[in-house]
């Protein structure tokens, strides 16, 4: 039976970008590259017998069944427990429910949760690595190294190394819902690091300045024309409809400013690689045509989403690959 230390989070978690160092984001993407290249059979014994559990609060599409097809190419065996079919509808805790899963032979679990700073807590209860699959309007950190990995490939970068000029040059623009997305948190402390230049645009009501502390290496500009025309990639964000508590906003005059159409597209940014973390709601933030185009790498996104995921469930339980 192993020890588990109650005050220390086990090295294999993924909590956050903002303690990664970046010889971690290094060897994450060096062992994406390695993981891609091995034969499936040899890939499918590095966690045969393990036991991954996916634990998730609220919806997804992408991040949990990434992580559920990363862990079953590696060999393990994972498990779901979503808040709407398990006993947390009966209220069990979080510290209960990490507690069982570790007693039924978890070895590492995913955690997507509707609370910021989820994932340490459990990670310290269970003393499991604990991966954080989207935390409230905290971080996504997965999501941060796959978008990095799409920014290396389709920007013809070396994808199997990070160092802090690896996005020297690069201006990433993250437009829309700043306010309520843990995607353009993790993504601007992760991208100037790496040397990228960050603008955030968006209206006062979901880019609001006495919320944010900006960084070296990240601006803001509200005018979304003039932003397009500096960026090399745009990240488009979904307004969280579920998370505006309150909020009120015109979404005819949101699409007017802040839409990225293909007319905008073209005129201003017609070289620049678009991206979209998901969900992505067509005629709103994004128009079809740019969704679909040339220039989008959201399926990229999506595909190397899996890949990120094995590296990083092989880091989890520190397996050599
Ligand atoms: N990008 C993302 O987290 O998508 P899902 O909510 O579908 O997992």
């Amino acid at each position: 039976m192993p020890s588990y230390n109650s005050n220390a989070c086990h090295p294999g978690s993924l909590l956050s970008v903002e303690h990664l160092a970046i010889s971690e984001i290094s060897d994450i993407l060096a062992a994406t590259v390695r993981l891609e290249a091995m034969p499936r059979p040899e890939r499918a014994k590095l966690l045969a017998g393990r036991k991954v559990a996916l634990l998730f609060y609220e919806s997804s599409t992408r991040t949990r069944t990434s992580f559920e097809l990363a862990a079953k190419s590696l060999g393990a065996t994972t498990t779901l427990v979503s808040d709407k079919s398990s006993s947390i509808e009966k209220g069990e805790s979080l510290k209960d429910t990490g507690l069982t899963l570790r007693a039924l032979g978890a070895e590492a679990i995913i955690l997507r949760h509707n609370y910021s700073g989820a994932p340490e807590l459990l990670a310290r209860f269970t003393g499991l690595p604990v991966l954080n699959a989207g935390d409230g309007m905290h971080e996504h950190p997965s999501q941060a190294l796959l978008d990095l990995r799409t920014m290396l490939l389709r920007l013809a970068l070396d994808p199997s190394t990070a160092h802090a000029a690896s996005l020297r040059g690069v201006t990433v623009l993250i437009a829309g819902d700043i306010r309520h997305s843990r995607v353009a948190r993790s993504n601007a402390m992760l991208l100037p690091r790496l040397g990228a230049r960050v603008i955030l645009c968006g209206p006062e009501a979901l880019l609001p300045l006495q919320a944010l502390g900006l960084a070296d290496g990240i601006e803001i500009e509200r005018d979304f024309e003039k932003a397009l025309a500096q960026a090399n990639v745009v990240m488009m964000l979904r307004i969280q409809k579920e998370r505006l508590a309150g909020l009120s906003l015109d979404l005819a005059r949101y699409i007017d400013d802040y839409q990225l159409s293909s007319e905008r597209l073209a005129t201003y940014a017609s070289k620049a690689l678009v991206m979209h973390p998901g969900p992505m709601i067509r005629g709103l933030e994004i128009a079809g045509e740019v969704a679909d185009g040339p220039q989008s790498a959201i399926e990229d996104q999506v595909r190397h989403g899996l890949a990120i995921r094995t590296a990083l469930l092989i880091r989890a339980l520190e397996v050599k690959a």
